[in-house]
């Protein structure tokens, strides 16, 4: 046998060992193997089939999408597994994902570990079980359980396993002795393909793919997967694997799933540096420093983690105010069943407060979070800088200013980098990570430890005005306010940029957000960043109204009392006509495609010149900060994966398009599209000469 799968003939039971690390991906060298080994099954009297290191199968190897078959597939190695002549018994420890788990169901008998998870996770990848898993679950567990399983993505327990039918029994100690002890048992094959059709219950079926088509707006898998879940009931099981097979390989090479998965593997290379060897120093007891709605998160989220937390709030009665916040967010977790009482009353109890300074003096890293200005931040370093122990590594959580200036202020700036969360800080999981000129590389590589070990995806950007995320938004929201003064009206913008995928119009968002963050921020430039006053001529004029968004109950919209749902206002359509008039401008229908382009172009715009300056590392880094911070679909990848499939070409003719129609000043082609639309690259393929 080969080093990945291995066979042992334990008396009467041959035993197949998949070791495929990190997480035993069905490559085509696994599906070999095991075809390979089935051959010797007759001479046993039961086959058990078991994964060796943290895992069974986590499903199909997602890095051979889109790459020549090599055979056998996974089906044929699935066919084989049932055509055994004696009966096979999965051995399921860690996850059995995706193929994984439709290997187990290609198995007459699943033995399952307690604490291990089965799941059909496809979904998140623009595809659903294409492997037979939408005719082989159903017949054990339903039409319901199985869409469900298939529309969510989310993995279910052993319990929940065995309880809907999808295993046969829980172990609890070695679940390979304990596979080999039920499979003994078993005399008879049991196929699941020979098992009965299920029956369809369409008022439930429909509910199910109604609430999926709303959460995963805009995906086409969701409609494939359901057809093809729905075969197994109205199809004999040869036809419903055709069927399943059809729809899988349409759906596979599609834009949406090339999306997704690109998204997957940029998800797992974004927190690596390259040149970077330091390794994270471990760490103890975290600090976090101010105790509003962003500090209160970040404690929140170490919390969760298993550290313990110090934190600080310069006005004790905030602190009060912080703390219990923190621990009525944990209650109402608990409430809803997400953890135990204990448990949400365990964590809030590692985040303890600080009296003082003085109660950083033992943290290996402290995070700020105060209120964005210089000033106050540069204080709050100085504080930090003389209690902290000298090898601490210190975070701002900055969203716009300059890191190195912090860092100039201390004395040893190569401990400060930035940290910046995203709210709320405990549940957002991207994390960008602001490396500043003179942040040591052991400092780097601890706050990107951290990162995974908080269960955060993070990314690394240089120092520049609103590092990746926010920098880009700029223009993004520039268009968008400028589409508003032409003549579009503020619902016609957010309608346009909703339907484009977007969970929210930039608008709304302006509202939920705050217009006074806005202001405040335009005010407080530094110099050299620039900014269009009439693209916000409107937030201002309403900020000075006392209209600050959602807060307020009022701002570009209106609000019922105790609503969220942004009404037009004809108030702030009178002022926009005055506000256009004023600047001499004529108002024009401003069409939506029009609107989706030029707010896209100018995050693509500003992503390429944030590629060539070296802020971010790689494209994909920029998809995976819009795609997790900013609710870009993840179907259509990112704003940098979006460009290459538009083209270089055509992205640069569009742009030139618009510079030639509003001018130079925000509409000058990044270098880096010129060079791509020369040579026929994409930013995906593009890598900086160093
Ligand atoms: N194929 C190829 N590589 C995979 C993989 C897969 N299915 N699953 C994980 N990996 C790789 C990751 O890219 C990563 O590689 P790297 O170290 O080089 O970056 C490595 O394995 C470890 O993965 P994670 O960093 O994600 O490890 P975690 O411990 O955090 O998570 C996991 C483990 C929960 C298994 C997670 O990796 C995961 O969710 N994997 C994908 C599961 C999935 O979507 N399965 C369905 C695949 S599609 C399919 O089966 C189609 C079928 O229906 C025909």
């Amino acid at each position: 046998m080969t080093d990945i799968v291995s066979t042992e003939l334990r008396d009467d039971c041959l035993i197949i060992r998949v070791n495929n690390p990190p997480v035993n991906a069905l490559g085509h060298k696994v599906r070999d193997g095991v075809t390979t080994a089935l051959k010797d099954a007759s001479t046993a009297k039961c086959v058990v089939l078991h994964c060796e290191g943290r895992t069974f199968f986590a499903g199909a190897d997602i890095s051979e999408f889109g790459k020549p078959p090599q055979g056998p597939s996974l089906p044929d190695m699935i066919a084989a597994l049932e055509n055994c002549p004696v009966p096979v018994t999965a051995a399921i420890h860690g996850m059995a994902l995706g193929g994984g788990l439709e290997t187990a169901l290609g198995c007459d008998y699943r033995v399952i570990d307690r604490k291990a998870r089965v799941g059909f996770p496809e979904i998140d990848l623009g595809i659903f079980p294409g492997a037979g898993g939408t005719q082989r679950a159903p017949r054990l567990a339903g039409l319901p359980a199985t869409l469900k399983m298939t529309l969510d993505g989310k993995p279910v327990s052993a319990a929940q396993a065995v309880d809907i039918g999808l295993c046969d029994g829980i172990s609890d100690g070695d679940v390979l002795e304990n596979a080999i002890a039920f499979a003994r048992q078993q005399t008879d094959k049991r196929r699941v393909r020979d098992m009965s059709a299920p029956p369809l219950d369409q008022t439930s079926v429909d509910a199910e793919i109604a609430n999926a088509k709303k959460r995963r707006r805009g995906q086409v898998a969701v409609d494939f997967a359901a057809q093809a879940v729905l075969a197994s009931a109205t199809l004999t099981f040869d036809a419903g694997l055709e069927k399943e097979r059809e729809l899988f390989l349409e759906l596979i090479d599609g834009s949406q799933a090339r999306a997704m998965r690109t998204l997957f593997f940029a998800e797992r290379l974004s927190g690596r540096v390259e040149g970077l060897t330091a390794r994270p120093v471990s760490l103890g007891l975290v600090g976090v420093v101010g105790s509003g709605t962003m500090g209160g998160g970040i404690a929140m989220a170490f919390a969760n983690a298993g550290f313990t937390v110090r934190i600080y709030d310069a006005n004790p009665d905030a602190l009060r105010t912080g703390l219990e916040r923190i621990r009525s967010l944990y209650l109402s977790s608990a409430e809803k069943g997400r953890m135990s009482e204990a448990e949400a009353l365990d964590r809030y109890d590692r985040i303890q407060p600080a009296e003082s300074w003085d109660g950083f003096a033992a943290c290996d890293l402290v995070i700020e979070a105060v209120f964005e200005r210089m000033d106050v931040k540069a204080a709050v370093f100085t504080e930090l800088d003389r209690v902290a122990r000298s090898d601490a590594i210190l975070a701002t959580n900055t969203s716009y200013l300059d890191v190195d200036a912090i860092a100039a202020g201390t004395r040893n700036p190569s401990r400060i980098l930035g940290m910046h969360f995203f709210s709320p800080a405990n549940v957002m999981r991207l994390l960008e990570i602001v490396r500043g000129k003179k942040t040591s590389d052991a400092a780097l590589a601890t706050a990107l430890g951290a990162a995974k070990q908080i269960g955060k995806i993070p990314v690394v950007s240089g120092v520049c005005h609103g590092f990746i995320g926010n920098r880009m938004l700029k223009g993004y929201g520039r268009e968008a306010g400028l589409c508003v003064m032409e003549g579009a009206s503020p619902q016609d913008v957010d309608k346009a940029l909703f339907d484009f995928g977007m969970p929210m119009g930039p608008l709304a968002m302006a509202d939920l957000a705050g217009l006074d963050i806005g202001y405040d921020n335009r005010r407080s430039l530094t110099a050299g960043v620039d900014y269009e006053p009439l693209a916000s001529a409107l937030h201002d004029r309403l900020v000075e109204m006392g209209r600050k968004g959602q807060k307020t109950g009022a701002g570009i919209y209106q609000y019922e009392p105790g609503s969220r749902t942004p009404v037009p206002d004809p108030v702030v359509d009178s002022l926009i006509n005055e506000l256009s008039a004023e600047n001499g401008m004529t108002q024009r229908p401003v069409l939506p495609d029009e609107i989706v382009e030029r707010c896209l172009l100018a995050l693509i715009n500003e992503g390429a010149l944030i590629l060539e300056e070296g802020i971010a590392q790689r494209a994909s880094d920029i998809d995976v900060v819009y795609a997790n911070g900013y609710g870009f679909p993840r179907y259509r990848g990112g704003p940098m994966f979006h460009a290459d499939e538009l083209g270089a070409a055509h992205v640069l003719e569009r742009i030139e398009h618009y510079q030639t129609k509003f001018g130079s000043k925000w509409w000058t082609p990044a270098p880096l599209i010129v060079e791509l639309a020369a040579n026929g690259g994409t930013f995906s393929g593009w890598k900086r000469d160093n």
